[in-house]
């Protein structure tokens, strides 16, 4: 449609823009307007934050680490990573304008040459202690981001989150001309926003597989230009513990990989801190009573059924081993972990997670404390175990979060304030929010990343290889981005329902992930997630599904930016789906 253009660049240029559709700003914001005005973007811009210039210099400072922020700090890491994303990391769209048209599609960077003069940052409430590590609705994430002909740009935002949320946005509007230099097609701009959902994550399995603290800080990086707000991070199971506990030294020196792959409490506060400064909160999970396993080397007391065979009988996985339910150690044991490792979350994080999932009572048949698998003298001591388990959580100020089985599957009655994690899919997210209980949705049938890519267990010739074969692992198949965007954690509930469902997570559990494949285990998958959980699945303007046909093209190019941000995300699709940023190239058309 666009080949009866004459070949006089100027005027192709001006014509091409005009019926370019608006691709920028992953997750979509609530309203967006969008002109096909040009402004350029140099290292002169001005920025001031409340009135008081704000000097800015790339990369931004490191983390220190310490649990002290202030919002002046905040903004000015936030802009300075802006700055480095719009004039350093940076692509040339080739790829979005039809096949060779860049050329001719590109702003003439010689003539009449506007420049972005200045962004005036205006933050109108005041951050508190509770704004770095908000739970569920304390936080106000919404900005307004308007750039002018004249070359303004504006934001305002309540919280300083909110500042980081626009400056995201602000970022996404930018492109790299082929001469280098730095433009925005899109001006005039408009943009209001705010999210639909308050948890908007992914869980991280740093247990199963050792990731180095870089690889972690990386990932939060890529969470908070999808505008995630939470990494759930999976820090113990049944195969290591890396997470080094000053009082119970020998949990990591017996239960890490090795000495190398382990987790200091500054590499800890570091990873929290990182990720406050960037609007995401990093919570830990010690998973309990289940996936407990390796910890028998280091305190034999608090752990049956280590390394019981078969190990399906006792055990999801290999290791087996759960915490005892009645032995006496286990209660100082646990009084001990929890007060030495929740003194340092808690000034990061308003949550901890306490596991609960893949309990196996014939475990319980070899604790010598409960000698039987009988459900009806296990229910009560599980019941007594979470009581006693989250009052230490909520001792540090700290809410509880618990996998859907203990509620729903062991019958404990749990507090008010604990968030249920649900995976299981089916009806769980209704049965859970009908106990009126709040509710994260990780429904593994949608948004389990790690699914589909065949078994990780060996099968010897003869009996195994024949059961198995073609050795699918037990969630096959793999979510591709399009099923992960499909799924609405609040369909057909209740609007009194629909309200406890407050977000969810992508999980990348790593029995097959580490630190070399995780880029494209979690990308762009977890980014479709992240538009369903800050913009809906439903469109609120049209009241329907969002399409894919509208987010795919917006999708492909927020992923060349997360390629040029650093972070290896797989592709959305061939380049012949993204040229002239019209999906309906490769729209599958049903036989009429
Ligand atoms: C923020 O704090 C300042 C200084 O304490 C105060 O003057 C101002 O009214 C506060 N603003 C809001 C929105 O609470
Ligand atoms: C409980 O243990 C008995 C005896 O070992 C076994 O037959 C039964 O299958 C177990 N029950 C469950 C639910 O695993
Ligand atoms: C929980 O309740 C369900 C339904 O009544 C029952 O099937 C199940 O056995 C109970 N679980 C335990 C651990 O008591
Ligand atoms: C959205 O898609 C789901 C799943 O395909 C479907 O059940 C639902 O009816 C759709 N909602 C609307 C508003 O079209
Ligand atoms: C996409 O291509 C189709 C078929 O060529 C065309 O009808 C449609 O107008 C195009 N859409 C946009 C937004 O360019």
């Amino acid at each position: 449609m666009r080949s009866f253009l004459s070949s006089s660049s100027q005027l192709l240029s001006l014509a091409v823009l005009a019926i370019s559709p608006v691709l920028a700003v992953w997750p979509v914001p609530e309203t967006i307007s969008t002109g096909t005005k040009v402004l350029w973007v140099d290292q002169s811009l001005h920025v001031t934050y409340n009135g008081q210039p704000l000097p800015w210099i790339y990369p931004c400072a490191p983390s220190t680490g310490a649990a002290k922020f202030s919002s002046k700090q905040i903004v000015q890491g936030a802009v300075a990573r802006a700055a480095q994303y719009v004039l350093k990391d940076n692509f040339v769209p080739w790829m979005l304008y039809e096949r060779n048209a860049l050329a001719d599609s590109e702003p003439s960077p010689h003539k009449d040459k506007k420049l972005l003069q200045r962004l005036v940052i205006t933050q109108t409430g005041n951050d508190t202690v509770t704004t770095f590590k908000a739970k569920a609705g304390e936080v106000d994430e919404s900005y307004k981001l308007a750039v002018t002909e004249e070359g303004v740009a504006r934001i305002t935002a309540v919280s300083s989150i909110g500042v980081i949320r626009a400056l995201e946005s602000f970022s996404q509007l930018f492109f790299k001309h082929s001469g280098g230099q730095i433009y925005s097609n899109l001006i005039p701009v408009q943009i209001s926003d705010k999210p639909q959902y308050d948890h908007r994550g992914i869980l991280f399995d740093a247990a199963r597989s050792y990731f180095s603290v870089d690889s972690i800080l990386k990932t939060i990086d890529a969470l908070a230009w999808n505008k995630l707000n939470r990494m759930h991070l999976h820090i113990s199971d049944a195969q290591s513990w890396p997470m080094e506990v000053p009082s119970l030294p020998l949990l990591a020196e017996k239960g890490a990989y090795s000495p190398n792959a382990r987790y200091t409490p500054e590499d800890l506060a570091l990873i929290q801190a990182h990720a406050v400064e960037r609007g995401v909160q990093v919570f830990i999970e010690i998973d309990t009573p289940g996936h407990w396993g390796i910890t028998y080397e280091a305190y034999p007391d608090v752990v049956a059924a280590w390394g019981a065979t078969p190990w399906q009988d006792y055990c999801a996985e290999p290791p087996c081993g759960q915490l005892k339910l009645n032995h006496p150690a286990v209660d100082p044991f646990l009084d001990t972990l929890m007060d030495d490792v929740l003194a340092r979350t808690a000034p990061y994080s308003a949550y901890h997670h306490t596991g609960g999932d893949e309990v196996n009572f014939n475990a319980f048949a070899l604790d010598e404390t409960v000698g039987t698998n009988d459900s009806t003298v296990i229910q009560p001591l599980l019941q007594e175990f979470f009581d006693k388990h989250h009052a230490r959580v909520r001792k540090h100020g700290m809410t509880p979060l618990v996998w859907e089985e203990v509620v729903l599957h062991y019958n404990v009655t749990l507090g008010d304030d604990v968030v249920v994690h649900s995976w299981l899919g089916g009806e769980s997210v209704g049965e859970i929010t009908a106990k009126g209980h709040k509710v994260i949705s990780s429904n593994y049938n949608y948004w389990y990343l790690d699914c589909g890519r065949g078994h990780w267990l060996n099968f010897a010739n003869g009996a195994a290889f024949e059961q198995f074969f073609p050795f699918n692992d037990w969630c096959t198949p793999a979510k591709g981005w399009r099923l992960v965007y499909s799924y609405d954690p609040r369909a057909g509930l209740s609007e009194e329902q629909a309200k406890l469902v407050i977000g969810g997570e992508a999980a990348g559990w790593s029995e097959y992930i580490d630190e070399y494949n995780i880029d494209t285990i979690l990308w762009p998958r977890a980014s479709a997630l992240g538009e369903v959980l800050w913009s809906g699945r439903i469109d609120s303007h049209t009241g329907q599904n969002r399409s894919q046909l509208d987010a795919a093209p917006r999708l492909a190019e927020f992923r060349e930016r997360m390629v040029a941000r650093g972070v290896g995300s797989a592709p959305v699709h061939m380049p012949f789906c993204t040229q002239g940023r019209n999906a309906t190239a490769c729209e599958y058309i049903p036989d009429a």
